[in-house]
């Protein structure tokens, strides 16, 4: 039998330049087109090379403002009269000669291939001078693109400025943790499995965890891993989630034979929580206005044998099917800047701008009068945001207490042992990236609803 011969396409790149090359492709898509990065990789969810071509893209978006200002004097014109999607390679390119463990070479070469994969190949010379040359004064020229802060530390300078002015000397701190990878962290369910269980396990597989001193559900990996390695991911006795938000159901504190809502709910991570750490509920209600992502709530629940009834609607006004309704419990997850997240989505240091702070904010005080009226007298709401803009957070709930006699602020819970660095902002509790949980950025707001009084 004849064997097919390699296509020509196959065999004209050196090996690893179409990787760089998609890469490539999905950095210009979030740089330029403003898509988030997860959809932009959705074009290589098939390739078997996708994982690299991911953590090629994720390294160059967290590295673009510090790399993209260092290749700015080895060109001889402005960085912005050249074609963006050829920017994107160069910086990608700078990235893997700075970030991987290629040797710097072999990354020009792949470069200079890739510039003709993406259709750039009458400028695969310039690829090819202007790479040499940053691999040759890369050290100079990083030197001096470090002597500023935001650059250093690849950070649009207007977040910098809005981070410097909201946490004064935490700023360094906050931007380094927004550079690290990521932990891999787990909830364990201790309704099927304890966290001893799960580190016995994955110890016995040779793979490493530790648990996590002030919660006694998560495990944190030392390396990630797919979750179908997971044991007991298939039945829901283990979700990854970070321990930051494992923090939002203990605080809204359901009980059996209560009605809980879970606004802005999907992917449902907290849903699920909410679900397991409470049987018996009387209702869970799932509400989004994103009817593609609200399916994956059904999915995250279905792992676990749960179910909660999903609902499709814009909270921002109170909705026709939700108008007349009461909620014991009352989870608002609300849309944000995702700026204490962004050690887990580098693409939001360019995809955000200064004006969506305010505009978060508007959203948010919304959605948090629509779901207050929602709630029973002697009722409790939980508002958390994966923001460390204060704006978004105590800004919004100390605003709508103001103007809502009828909220009130609660205390952290005394059963619920407090995460080491919480931060008590002026109303609610505050952890940023860097601090001493290790976790995601996260604030959360607890407020009651005061019983009407007797007459
Ligand atoms: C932070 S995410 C929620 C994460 C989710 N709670 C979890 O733990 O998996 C915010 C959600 O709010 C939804 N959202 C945004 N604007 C909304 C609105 N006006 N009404 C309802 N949901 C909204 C988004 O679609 C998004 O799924």
């Amino acid at each position: 039998m004849k064997r097919a011969r390699p296509s020509k396409s196959r065999t004209r790149h050196a090996p690893g330049a179409e990787t760089l090359a998609v890469a490539a492709r999905a950095v210009h898509q979030v740089r330029n087109d403003g898509r988030s990065a997860d959809v932009a990789l959705e074009a290589a969810a098939e390739r078997t090379d996708r994982a690299a071509v991911r953590a090629i893209a994720l390294g160059t978006l967290r590295w673009y403002l510090r790399l993209e200002p260092a290749l700015a004097p080895l060109l001889n014109r402005p960085l912005s009269e050249l074609s963006p999607q050829l920017t994107a390679l160069l910086v990608t390119a700078a990235h893997q000669v700075e970030y991987s463990r290629g040797a710097a070479e072999a990354q020009v070469h792949l470069a200079v291939d890739a510039s003709r994969i993406v259709g750039e190949a009458r400028a695969s010379g310039m690829v090819n001078a202007v790479l040499r040359r940053f691999v040759a004064s890369r050290a100079e020229l990083l030197a001096t693109v470090d002597a500023d802060l935001s650059r250093r530390h690849a950070h649009p300078r207007w977040l910098v400025d809005a981070l410097r002015a909201s946490w004064g000397d935490r700023v360094e701190q906050i931007l380094a943790a927004n550079n690290q990878h990521p932990p891999m962290v787990l909830r364990v369910d201790p309704a099927q499995m304890h966290a001893e269980d799960f580190l016995r396990a994955w110890r016995a597989m040779g793979r490493e965890a530790n648990s996590l001193p002030w919660n006694a559900d998560a495990v944190v990996l030392e390396h990630a891993a797919s979750v179908q390695t997971l044991p007991g991911f298939d039945t829901g006795a283990v979700s990854v989630q970070d321990a930051g938000a494992q923090l939002a159901a203990p605080l809204l504190g359901a009980q059996p034979g209560m009605r809980v809502l879970d606004a802005c709910a999907a992917p449902g991570g907290k849903t699920l929580h909410i679900a397991q750490r409470t049987p018996g509920l009387k209702d869970l209600l799932a509400v989004d206005d994103d009817a593609l992502r609200l399916a994956r709530v059904r999915e995250n629940l279905q792992r676990a044998g749960r179910d909660a009834v999903l609902v499709t609607a814009d909270l921002t006004d109170m909705p026709p099917s939700l108008a007349g309704e009461r909620f014991d419990r009352i989870l608002v997850d609300a849309p944000c800047s995702s700026t204490g997240v962004i050690r887990r989505h580098p693409d939001i240091k360019l995809l955000r701008r200064p004006g969506d702070i305010e505009s978060f904010a508007a959203t948010q005080a919304r959605i948090l009068a629509t779901t207050f009226e929602l709630l029973k007298p002697g009722g409790r709401l939980v508002y958390c945001t994966c923001s460390v803009m204060p704006a978004e957070n105590q800004g919004v709930v100390a605003a709508f207490l103001a103007r809502e006699p009828r909220a009130q602020a609660a205390a952290w819970p005394e059963s619920l042992p407090r995460p080491p660095g919480l931060l008590d902002a002026p109303v609610g509790w505050q952890l940023l990236p860097g601090g001493d949980a290790g976790t995601d950025g996260f604030y959360y707001a607890c407020l009651t609803h005061a019983a009407p009084s007797r007459p």
